[in-house]
């Protein structure tokens, strides 16, 4: 017991709110080492991942799950893809505070064990936020939300999904600017970028953060704004993805809102309903700055079941105002076999949205970024609707083409507090376009991403024949092969990769939490 160190004892109790230093840490695990006689051996570091759970389940034991037990396997069930969920860490750690986030950060360091770190857990592809082997850092318990006296700002733990925001806000009449689809996690989404049905409006949830409180690589913990000491890593956090630190706590900017009128027409594939969709959606790319209420989602997908393409188009406006004429170039297409418009809600627009994405089946999200321009579109369905037709028959196979605006009135917001690492600011209109697709079972995984990266390959070629070209890659729906970091220009690539180097001189975050997109 007498090596025991004091923090260890009063973290058990349960009262200390302690940071820590990686030589506490250190001297924290030679002496569970030492105390721990069943402990085989203790070679010299790295000593792996084995121990790093043993130190943390013997400090934090009800923060602690191994393979086996109910709360790894229900922590496992949370992810959307298959491949994450079946992928296994040697155990999971559940956080309560930062301090502990600290504590499993510097346990790491010392023993050179791999980890990833999960929020809502709907990146797609093995690893993004589990790892097999290591240990994850399940965010699940940091589900704090509390709005300020003001209502100008909400405090919300890393670990909530949207839907927990939007409910808690909604009855004050109140919303912050994130994810579309109740089941999203905060973390992923918010330092990825993060589009809301209220982007035209305040640009991206990364643009509405006004601070991040961030576990640094040393264990210590700080509030990063763009009027703190560390407004550079504020700026890369706006957009660098789990480089720059983890993330407990986001400070979002709050803002009114009510209900919207919202919904989905959808169409059969016909070639001329096609163009009439492509055409509102470059004419609302242009138009958007007159009326930033606007938002829509089109989405070409083939369903499986009927044998037919069908095409979603996805109309959002931040008001409860039916059929405004910005999108009355979408509302006047004849033929749609289904209209779901109506005023709503954002907390059951969100859960509508979920509904049509279900978890469990194996997934890849692919992206890419091109010119605004209604025959290049027509081209990239082309090109989908060529290559989805051999995969056509793959078990429970759901493949779309989703194309998005990013507008003018969007990236106007990018600029704000010092901007964003993106590379957008002052470019659009943008044609913003995921892959993705969903199926049952492993033995179509091959021929099915090869397909994917063949839709991707092929459009960004047919965007360059036409100058339509756009580096830029949104790193929330990349596929794993895809390189992000580097498209948001030379310049911007060398600025966090100085930031990391001044915030992380170990690496830790670019080798011991290895998963996800890297700087390179
Ligand atoms: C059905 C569906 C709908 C979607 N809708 C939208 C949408 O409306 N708008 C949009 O912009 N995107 C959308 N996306 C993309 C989504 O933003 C990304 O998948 C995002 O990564 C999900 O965040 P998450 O927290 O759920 O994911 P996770 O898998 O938990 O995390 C993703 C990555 O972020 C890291 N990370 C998460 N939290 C933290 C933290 N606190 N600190 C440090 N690193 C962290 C993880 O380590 C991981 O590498 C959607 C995706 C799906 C599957
Ligand atoms: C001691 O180590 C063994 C082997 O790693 C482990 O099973 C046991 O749980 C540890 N005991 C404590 C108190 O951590
Ligand atoms: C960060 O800000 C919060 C809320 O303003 C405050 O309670 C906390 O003490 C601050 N943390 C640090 C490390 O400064
Ligand atoms: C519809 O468009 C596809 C792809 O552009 C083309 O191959 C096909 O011939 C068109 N069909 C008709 C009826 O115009
Ligand atoms: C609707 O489409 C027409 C062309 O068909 C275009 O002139 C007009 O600007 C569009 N309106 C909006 C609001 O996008
Ligand atoms: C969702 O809609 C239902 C039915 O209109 C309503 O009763 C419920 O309050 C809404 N949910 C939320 C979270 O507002
Ligand atoms: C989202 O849908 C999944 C089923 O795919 C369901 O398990 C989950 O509870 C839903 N989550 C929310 C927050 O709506
Ligand atoms: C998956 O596909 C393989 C190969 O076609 C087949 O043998 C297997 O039965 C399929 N599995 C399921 C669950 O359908």
């Amino acid at each position: 017991m007498r090596l025991l160190s004091l923090a260890v004892l009063l973290l058990r109790l349960g009262v200390a709110r302690a940071t820590y230093s990686l030589t506490e840490v250190e001297a924290q695990i030679s002496s569970y080492l030492d105390q721990n006689s069943t402990q085989t051996t203790r070679a010299a570091p790295p000593f792996g991942c084995a121990v790093a759970c043993g130190f943390l389940a013997f400090t934090l034991p009800t923060r602690l799950s191994y393979p086996d037990s109910l709360t790894y396997g229900f922590e496992e069930s949370r992810y959307w893809s298959q491949q994450q969920a079946l992928t296994q860490p040697a155990c999971r750690f559940s956080p309560i505070s930062a301090e502990e986030v600290s504590l499993a950060v510097l346990a790491f360091r010392v023993t050179q064990c791999k980890f990833a770190v999960k929020s809502g857990g709907h990146a797609a592809f093995a690893g993004a936020s589990n790892i097999e082997g290591g240990v994850t850092i399940d965010l699940i318990n940091l589900n704090g939300i509390a709005v300020s006296a003001d209502q100008t700002q909400t405090s919300v733990g890393a670990g909530n999904v949207w839907y927990d925001v939007y409910t808690h806000l909604q009855p004050m009449g109140l919303t912050v600017i994130g994810g579309r689809v109740s089941a999203i996690g905060v973390g992923g989404l918010t330092l990825g970028g993060g589009i809301s049905f209220f982007s035209g409006r305040y640009g991206w949830a990364c643009d509405n953060v006004n601070t991040y409180e961030v576990v640094f690589a040393d264990g210590s913990i700080h509030n990063v704004s763009y009027s703190s000491p560390y407004s550079d890593l504020y700026w890369a956090l706006r957009g660098g993805g789990n480089n720059f630190g983890i993330v407990t706590r986001f400070d979002l900017a709050t803002y009114p809102q009510g209900d919207l009128w919202a919904g989905a027409q959808t169409f059969l594939y016909k070639n001329d309903t096609a163009a009439a969709i492509n055409n509102a959606f470059y004419y609302l790319g242009i138009n958007a700055p007159s009326d930033p209420y606007a938002q829509v989602i089109i989405a070409y997908a083939y369903a499986q079941s009927e044998g037919v393409y069908v095409i979603a188009s996805d109309l959002q406006y931040g008001k409860p105002v039916p059929d405004p004429s910005i999108l009355q170039n979408f509302t006047s297409i004849p033929g749609a076999v289904a209209n779901t418009l109506r005023t709503i809600d954002l907390a059951n627009l969100t859960l509508e949205f979920n509904n049509t994405n279900p978890g469990g089946f194996r997934q890849t999200y692919w992206t890419f970024t091109v010119g605004n321009s209604p025959s290049l579109m027509s081209d990239i369905v082309a090109i989908y609707m060529d290559e989805v037709n051999p995969i056509k028959d793959a078990a429970g196979v759901v493949p779309s083409a989703v194309f998005q605006l990013i507008t003018t009135d969007v990236t106007s917001h990018f600029s704000k507090n010092g901007g964003n690492p993106l590379g957008l600011a002052g470019q659009g209109p943008l044609n913003l376009v995921n892959i993705d697709i969903s199926w049952s079972n492993a033995s179509d995984d091959a021929r099915i991403l090869a397909a994917a990266q063949n839709i991707v390959d092929r459009s960004i070629a047919a965007a360059r024949a036409q100058g339509l070209d756009n580096q830029y890659l949104y790193q929330n729906y990349a596929s794993l092969q895809q390189d992000v970091l580097p498209s948001y220009g030379k310049a911007n690539l060398a600025k966090l990769k100085s930031i990391s180097a001044k915030y992380d001189p170990a690496n830790v975050w670019q080798k011991l939490q290895p998963g996800y997109f890297k700087l390179g």
